[in-house]
């Protein structure tokens, strides 16, 4: 009998053990370090996105793509439409097809990427001027509507003096940008005489 109740015992402990180990905390919070049988790859030497190091040179953990690295997807035996140039010379004309589509999605990376600085027509006077900002490029300059796009096209990929880089923007979406600020630069440089009929209709209703 007392060998029956020592083992018995000795298995319910053991149950009650295994019991609360699987099942007892779970859902609860600790500060404690967990106890680890199975750590995988929960440990490993890493960087932190956005942090400091001492390994590179200039200290940042997070590492640009190699210069003149291109996305996979972007065609490389069009030089044309991924560097704006043919030749040796800024190109012209908008490599994609130009259409309201493209005008509506330039429209759009336009006001998300350009229009703070440059202004909604293109003027140069976005709301960054009105907090400092100065030497803001108007597109309605002369030098501007004669620039070639490819040139239009390599400023928003690299900059150009104080403006800073754009070459996230995905190649045909810089296209398209380029062509809205076509739109842009015609919809402040027009002659009344080249308008189609129906839209010097409607200029001639004075309100
Ligand atoms: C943070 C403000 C800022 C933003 C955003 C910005 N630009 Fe500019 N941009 C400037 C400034 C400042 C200049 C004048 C640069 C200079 O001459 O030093 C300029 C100049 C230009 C020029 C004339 C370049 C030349 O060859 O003289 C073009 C074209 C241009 N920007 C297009 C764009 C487009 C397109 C976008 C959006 C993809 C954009 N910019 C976004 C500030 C900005």
């Amino acid at each position: 009998m007392k060998g029956f109740i020592r083992t018995f015992l000795a298995i319910f402990g053991a149950v009650a053990v295994a019991v609360i180990a699987i099942a007892g905390f779970r859902g609860d919070f600790t500060q404690r370090t967990p106890i680890e049988i199975f750590p995988d790859m929960d440990h490993q030497p890493k960087f932190k996105s956005q942090t400091l190091t001492s390994f590179f040179p200039e200290g940042r953990v997070d590492r640009p793509p190699p210069y003149g690295t291109i996305p996979f997807h972007v065609p490389t035996d069009q030089p044309y439409l991924i560097t704006g140039k043919m030749g040796n010379m800024w190109g012209t004309g908008i490599p994609v097809t130009v259409d309201a589509k493209l005008l509506e999605r330039g429209k759009e990376r336009y006001q998300i990427n350009c229009q703070v600085c440059h202004g909604a027509t293109g003027a140069g006077n976005g709301i960054t001027t009105q907090y400092g900002l100065v030497g803001v490029a108007s597109y309605h300059l002369d030098k501007y509507r004669e620039m070639a796009d490819g040139e239009i096209f390599n400023t928003i990929t690299h900059g150009k003096g104080q403006m800073g880089p754009y070459p996230h923007i995905d190649v045909r979406d810089r296209w398209a940008i380029v062509a809205y600020i076509r739109a842009l630069q015609l919809s402040q440089n027009t002659q009344a005489s080249q308008l189609p009929p129906e839209a010097t209709a409607n200029l001639q209703q004075k309100p």
